[in-house]
């Protein structure tokens, strides 16, 4: 019987993620199986926390990858901190603050949304007179929008946030390991992310970490959580390295090399030439894309380095043209979500996709695609 595994193509990943991944990663992933308590294993479960804090930037002990990708770390922070009738504040502007209003109404929370265009970045200023009005018991919002390109004021958000008695709950799927995420210097309470955009993993984990004050939250609930899955108290018994291990599921321990061998890319290369490599990329991007006389939909300052949205010319085939790149050079990039759908592209510069020699072979691709249009 034929195998499909054997037409799979190496194609560029420029794309909203996955990103590329790199030789070490799978090579990471074909090491031997091992037990989830087996004392090696839970030695590099170990160095996971450790290497997950110091790119988190925080000291809580509740930081581990979650089993599933970015989706479930999204709902491990609601499912854990929701029980009916919280009341929970939800910033959005783009598909995944959208998502986050989906995921906490089904917890039975009652979701005050308050809603920017698309495009554009979170206000601070109309947060400020929103908040005040009710006792929210979280606050949500996301720091990198994939669907749009923009950067939310996260910092900024979390000084507010910090005036009121609310958690901060924070998306930070595409822009860790491509830009800051200070946790507990921001103080932010709850964070998830995903393996496949600036950590160059394949997608499968979600690195998640609560706050002191997020994790006693879930210990005095007064319903225990709704899901036992992603249940972080049960959880943490298992990676928690204080006291005995407790099986509660069985750790995708491949996945788990890969990631640590993620996080160990990260820091061999160092943290800041990680970034500074996200932002000559972006900026070499823009440069090529203005050449083209492209134009980026989100004003220089809300730019994220990873995530590029180009406005599609009147004239050019969005998936066509998508189609062509991907059949003739090898290149994925992305569609557009939701209302964008069909008037963007989204140029991914995650991870280990970020380089200027990637730079130049989508802008040689698209020079020659766009001419014969
Ligand atoms: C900002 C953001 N949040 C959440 C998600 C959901 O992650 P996943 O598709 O890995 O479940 C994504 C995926 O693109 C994302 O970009």
């Amino acid at each position: 019987m034929k195998n499909l595994l054997d037409g799979i193509e190496e194609i560029l990943l420029m794309g909203p993620g996955p990103s590329h991944v790199p030789p070490e990663i799978y090579d990471a992933m074909t090491r031997k199986t091992l037990g989830y308590l087996d004392p090696y294993f839970i030695e590099i479960m170990d160095d996971i926390q450790i290497l997950l804090r110091k790119l988190l930037n925080t000291k809580n002990t509740v930081t581990f990858p979650v089993s599933g990708t970015g989706s479930s770390g999204m709902e491990t922070c609601f499912v854990n901190l929701i029980e009916p009738k919280d009341s929970v504040l939800i910033l959005v502007n783009g598909v995944f603050g959208k998502r986050m209003i989906e995921v906490a109404s089904r917890l039975r929370a009652h979701v005050t949304p308050i809603e920017f265009e698309w495009g554009t970045p979170i206000l601070e200023e109309k947060v400020e007179t929103e908040i005040f009005k009710q006792d929210y018991k979280i606050v949500a919002a996301v720091h990198a929008e994939t669907s749009t390109g923009v950067k939310n004021p996260i910092e900024n958000i979390a000084k507010i946030v910090k005036n009121t008695n609310s958690l901060f709950l924070v998306d930070c799927v595409t822009s860790l390991g491509g830009i800051q995420v200070n946790v507990d210097d921001w103080g932010l309470d709850a964070v998830y992310s995903g393996s496949q955009k600036c950590l160059s993993c394949p997608p499968g984990l979600a690195p998640v970490t609560f706050s002191e004050e997020a994790f006693s939250t879930v210990l005095n609930r007064n319903q225990k959580v709704p899901n036992f899955y992603l249940d972080v108290s049960l959880i943490s018994e298992y990676w928690s390295g204080e006291k005995k291990r407790t099986y509660h599921h069985t750790a995708p321990s491949n996945m788990l090399y890969a990631f640590y061998q993620a996080l160990q890319l990260i820091f061999n290369e160092g943290i800041e030439n990680v970034f500074k490599r996200h932002n000559d990329s972006h900026k070499e991007l823009v440069k090529r894309l203005e050449e083209m006389d492209l134009q980026l939909i989100v004003e220089k300052p809300y730019r994220l380095p990873m995530l590029n949205a180009v406005r599609i010319p009147d004239n050019v085939d969005d998936v066509k043209t998508r189609q062509f790149l991907r059949d003739n050079y090898k290149i994925e990039i992305g569609g557009g979500l939701g209302t964008l759908a069909g008037k963007i592209w989204r140029i991914g510069l995650m991870g280990s996709t970020a380089r200027l020699e990637n730079v130049e072979r989508l802008s040689r691709a698209l020079i020659q695609i766009l001419k014969n249009k």
